[in-house]
């Protein structure tokens, strides 16, 4: 059942080519410009009207949110929240008329998430779900959504759950940008056509599997690690250092990189791995010199490079390559290596890493 691997978790990360593009099925055709997803249908209009976008979530599904924000503002220009659903039930959240609320969810089942949708529903918005467990509760709780198609994930720690959901908002978010348009027809093309073949961007990563084998060996005694990223590559560098304190134990924080200087560089030493999200993108000067001050405090960094960058492996202890992916689409490849990195780190560990401890697959309780 876990197809010659030696655990489900990495089974699933394998399997993202085909998950990537399963969640696209039928959805997506550059070629004629088709972009079209069924449970969308109904609600294209009221996205493309909506003042706001609440979205709402847990653990990693919140973290696709917050790369949907990106999106969703850059391209159609709309007003999003990201809310952790636990905090959001709890409030007493203003909703206006003009509000949508998007859920996200893989299991269909976190009890706070299901709240949250509630609480939602019965200030009168209109709630759209994406999940991927068909016939869960939360699909079923949403006006309408869309799947996400990536097939059972039995590993508790999520891994092609989060880049099919990213898929499919980046769809959604496309899909509305059209519709309002706020992007060219030229962009939209190019972003059809790059949504296309993210399914081989991704398959090259895992060339790059055994030398991040490797550097997790080196850091598998580390007591802590930090992640940093900017703009789209902020929620990956949360979402990796998630996946490491799951799987592996290790006390990790993901920040903003520019967040550094108020605080958290004040724990860069020697002994410190800081792992950058360095690629190729609007933010990469920035970053480079966000390098540059931990290195100077002593910090050992590994970076997320786009393949044939030439400038940080000279300022670095490791480097990690990805290839180029037009921008919006960074987060399905760079969060690959960091999903392989705390794989490996929590194997060589000796971890229970299909099932960790204290984790469940579904948080049903609240
Ligand atoms: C992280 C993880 C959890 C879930 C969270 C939400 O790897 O698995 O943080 O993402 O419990 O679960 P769903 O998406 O099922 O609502």
């Amino acid at each position: 059942e876990k197809g010659g691997y030696d655990h489900f978790m990495i089974k699933e990360i394998f399997e993202q080519p085909r998950s990537i593009a399963d969640s696209m099925r039928g959805r997506l055709r550059a070629a004629d410009l088709h972009l079209q997803l069924g449970g969308l249908d109904s609600y294209l209009d009221k996205l493309a009207c909506a003042e706001r976008i609440i979205i709402v979530g847990c653990g990693t599904s919140w973290h696709a949110g917050l790369v949907a924000e990106y999106l969703f503002e850059e391209l159609a220009r709309i007003n999003v929240e990201v809310e952790y659903a636990s905090e959001f039930r709890y409030r007493n959240p203003v909703i206006r008329e003009n509000d949508m609320v998007i859920a996200i969810s893989q299991s269909g089942e976190t009890a706070d998430t299901l709240a949250a949708i509630e609480l939602a529903k019965s200030r009168g918005a209109s709630i759209f779900g994406v999940c991927n467990v068909v016939g869960s509760s939360i699909a079923r709780a949403t006006h309408a959504g869309a799947y996400t198609h990536a097939g059972p994930e039995i590993g508790v720690a999520s891994t092609k759950a989060f880049t099919a959901q990213v898929t499919v908002l980046t769809l959604i978010a496309i899909a509305v940008a059209r519709k309002k348009n706020t992007i060219t027809e030229e962009s939209y093309r190019q972003l059809l056509t790059a949504l296309e073949a993210m399914p081989g961007k991704v398959e090259k990563v895992f060339e790059h599997a055994s030398r991040i084998k490797e550097i997790a060996y080196i850091f598998t005694y580390a007591r802590n690690f930090i992640y940093l990223g900017r703009g789209l590559n902020f929620p990956v560098a949360l979402e990796g250092a998630l996946k490491l304190k799951e799987i592996s134990y290790i006390h990790a924080e993901g920040y903003p990189a520019a967040e550094m200087k108020h605080g958290p560089i004040a724990l860069i030493d020697e002994d410190m791995p800081v792992v950058f999200l360095a690629t190729r993108d609007s933010s990469y000067e920035k970053i480079v010199s966000n390098i540059q001050e931990v290195k100077a405090r002593k910090g050992r960094v590994i970076a997320i490079v786009t393949e044939g960058d030439t400038l940080i492996p000279e300022m670095v202890d490791f480097v990690i390559e990805v290839p180029e992916v037009h921008e919006s689409l960074t987060p399905l490849v760079s969060v690959i290596p960091l999903q392989l990195l705390s794989y490996y780190i929590a194997v060589m560990r000796g971890r229970n890493v299909d099932q960790p401890r204290n984790l469940a697959k579904s948080v049903t309780v609240e």
